[in-house]
C-alpha cells in the first residue's frame, strides 16, 4: 500500500488522497463512500468545490473513526480578509469540529465586495473589460499572519499553502516575519508538468508537496499517450496507476479525482514504479511539452509567478 508522509507538525498524511475538485453533490457523496469503502483515509475538497456538504456527509455516514482520517479543506480568494469565519463556515457545511489541514487555496485575495450573491467565481468586471481583483492594503502574506492563530484554536491541525511559487513561499518564509513554515504546498503536478525545482524548494523547507489533477484533470491527453501505456503493461497496472504511482515514487502526495467507484478503487493500487520508468515517465514532457491543465488565463494564475 502507499506510504504515510509525516508533516512538520508531526502529523502523519497518506500519500494517496481523493480529490474531488468537479464533482458535485451526490457524485462527491458517492465517491467518497467509495473512496473510504476500499481503504483511502485522505480526503481533499475545498470550499468553492462547493461540495463540502456532501463530502462531510459521507464521510459522517462512512463511519470511519474519524481520527483515522486525514481532512483538507480551502480557504477561497474572496475569504482571504477573514480566514476564521471563513474556517468555522467550512467546518458547519462538512459538519465536523476540525479539519487536518486547512490551505489558502491561492496565493491571491479577490476583492468580491460588489458581487450580491455567494457565487464566489464570479469577479467584478469593469467597463474596460480589466477585473479589480486587488484589495488595497492586503495581500497573501497577510493572509498568511492571520492563518497562523488557526491551528491553537483547534479547528485545523495544520496551516498550508496551495498554487504557491517559489517567490510566493519566500515571501512569507521571510525571517523577519516569524511566520509558521506551511505544512503543505498543494500544487498541480503531471508528467507535462513535473515542478522539478517547485517541488525540490518545499521538500529544502520541510514542507509537504501535493498534487492535484496527477492525471491531467479532465482533458487529458495523458491517460491515452502510447508511452505511458508501454509502461503500464509493463506492470500490468492502468496507465492511471503509472501517473499515480509516479508522483508517489517521487516523494509527494498524490490526489487523483475520480466519482467512478471502478476508477477509484484502481486509482489506490500502489506498485512500484522503478527509477528507470519513473525517468521514461519524466521524459514524456520532451514529446508532449509542458502544459497545465488549470486555465493559465484565469486572472488569479497571473499571480503564480
Ligand atoms: P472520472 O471522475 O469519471 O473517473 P485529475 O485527478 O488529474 O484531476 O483527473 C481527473 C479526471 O480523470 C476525471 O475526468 C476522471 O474522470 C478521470 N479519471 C480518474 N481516474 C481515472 C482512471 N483510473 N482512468 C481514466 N480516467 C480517470
Amino acid at each position: 500500500s502507499f506510504p504515510l508522509f509525516t508533516l512538520n507538525t508531526g502529523a502523519t498524511l497518506p500519500s494517496v488522497g481523493l480529490g474531488t475538485w468537479q464533482s458535485s453533490d451526490e457524485d462527491a457523496y458517492k465517491a467518497v463512500l467509495a473512496a473510504l469503502d476500499c481503504g483511502y483515509r485522505h480526503i481533499d475538497t475545498a470550499a468553492i468545490y462547493r461540495n463540502e456538504e456532501p463530502v462531510g456527509r459521507a464521510i459522517r455516514d462512512s463511519k470511519v473513526p474519524r481520527s483515522e482520517l486525514f481532512v483538507t479543506t480551502k480557504l477561497w480568494c474572496t475569504q482571504q480578509r477573514e480566514p476564521e469565519a471563513a474556517l468555522d463556515a467550512s467546518l458547519k457545511r462538512l459538519g465536523l469540529d476540525y479539519v487536518d489541514l486547512y490551505l489558502m487555496h491561492w496565493p491571491v485575495c479577490l476583492n468580491v465586495d460588489n458581487v450580491k450573491d455567494d457565487n464566489y467565481l464570479v469577479i467584478p468586471t469593469k467597463a474596460d473589460g480589466s477585473r479589480d481583483v486587488d484589495i488595497e492594503g492586503w495581500n497573501f502574506v497577510k493572509t498568511w499572519e492571520h492563518m497562523q492563530k488557526l491551528p491553537q484554536t483547534g479547528k485545523t491541525k495544520a496551516i498550508g499553502v496551495s498554487n504557491f511559487s517559489i517567490n510566493n513561499l519566500k515571501e512569507i518564509l521571510k525571517p523577519e516575519l516569524g511566520f509558521t513554515v506551511p505544512a503543505a504546498n498543494q500544487i498541480e503536478i503531471h508528467p507535462q508538468l513535473a515542478q522539478d525545482e517547485l517541488i525540490d524548494f518545499c521538500k529544502s523547507k520541510g514542507i509537504v508537496v501535493e498534487a492535484y489533477s496527477p492525471l491531467g484533470s479532465s482533458s487529458s491527453t495523458l491517460l491515452s499517450d502510447p508511452e505511458i501505456a508501454e509502461v503500464a503493461d509493463k506492470y500490468k497496472v492502468e496507465p492511471a496507476q503509472v501517473l499515480i504511482n509516479w508522483g508517489v515514487a517521487r516523494g509527494y502526495c498524490v490526489l487523483p479525482k475520480s466519482t467512478n467507484p471502478k476508477r477509484i478503487e484502481s486509482n489506490f493500487k500502489s506498485f512500484n514504479l522503478s527509477s528507470e520508468d519513473t525517468q521514461r515517465v519524466s521524459e514524456i514532457t520532451k514529446k508532449l511539452g509542458v502544459k497545465r491543465y488549470v486555465d493559465p488565463n484565469w486572472k488569479p494564475f497571473k499571480a503564480f509567478v
